[in-house]
């Protein structure tokens, strides 16, 4: 099977690939077979001038820019990676709310800038515990649950928001912490809307690791400028442009979408990626096509 990949995925699987090509489409390719991208945008436009592909392998869990109904109508399936990411990206959940609650990179900063020049002061650098905090996870779907599986070992009180179910703004009212583990959709594009954001509570703390379209983004950092609440975000609307407003303030931290960046993980993800693209080169059943 002829394989054109946007890039080549890391880890021992891609080795498996037998006739692969890493590189854009900038003319039509007749020849190719399966398209191996990272969330790249696959559109009408790509499709029509691959007429022999037959699949499109999404390096990722989510496959927003991929539009699989024009795939499905043109017989090409759509697999994506899910599972394997679960954990990696609820260690940087996580993490994420540990560096905004206990303003990590702000210490770590003002180290570096030669600021530190009393041995301990009572003042500043105060932050809040995750211990006891009630976390409020937006969408309980695998990556959800390994976030509440690692909250309730800091005995955080763990509200869920199931998709479909109308306490979303009861959570949000009563969070201390939110976390985001929808993919996006249009049923979620801007679900955390101006008027939903306006619900949080003063000094509470958004942790986005989904996708950047699912929050008002201007809203967001209208907020965070006013200074009303703290952020951890992985993930922006025009990736990887970052909202300017933004890289001056103390009460956010930015990560570069790499939640699912592990040795581990990435080597996870091709594996199945590849075992995708095996499983239709000898016409078997694929490994994890999407919904
Ligand atoms: C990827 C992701 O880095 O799985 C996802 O949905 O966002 C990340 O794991 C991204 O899809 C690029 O491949």
């Amino acid at each position: 099977m002829k394989v054109l990949a946007t890039r080549r995925f890391p880890g021992p699987a891609w080795d498996e690939l037998t006739d692969v090509e890493v590189g854009t489409v900038d003319a039509p390719r007749p020849d190719v077979e399966a398209l191996l991208v990272a969330n790249e945008e696959v559109d009408e436009a790509l499709l029509a001038s691959l007429p022999s592909l037959r699949l499109v392998a999404n390096f990722g869990v989510g496959y927003d820019r991929i539009d699989v109904a024009a795939c499905r109508a043109r017989g090409v399936a759509v697999t994506n990676t899910p599972g394997v990411l679960d954990a990696a990206t609820a260690d940087l959940a996580l993490a994420l709310m540990l560096a905004a609650r206990r303003r990590i990179f702000e210490g770590d900063r003002l180290v570096r800038d030669g600021g530190w020049t009393v041995p301990w002061s009572a003042g500043p650098f105060l932050g809040r515990e995750l211990t006891g905090a009630t976390l409020g996870i937006v969408g309980m779907g695998r990556i959800g649950s390994a976030v509440a599986q690692r909250a309730r070992g800091f005995e955080m009180r763990v509200l869920g928001v199931r998709s479909r179910e109308g306490n979303l703004d009861e959570v949000l009212r009563e969070a201390d912490v939110v976390s985001l583990h929808v993919p996006l959709t249009a049923a979620t594009t801007g679900l955390l809307s101006r008027e939903r954001l306006a619900l949080l509570r003063d000094g509470a703390t958004l942790v986005n690791t989904a996708r950047g379209g699912v929050v008002d983004e201007e809203a967001l950092v209208d907020e965070l400028v006013a200074g009303r609440i703290s952020a951890g975000l992985d993930v922006f609307v025009d990736e990887p442009r970052v909202p300017e407003r933004l890289l001056g303030l103390p009460n956010v931290v930015l990560t570069p979408h790499i939640a699912s960046a592990t040795v581990e993980t990435r080597a996870a993800m091709t594996r199945i990626v590849v075992d995708n693209v095996l499983a239709a080169e000898r016409g078997e059943p694929l490994k994890t096509p999407v919904p």
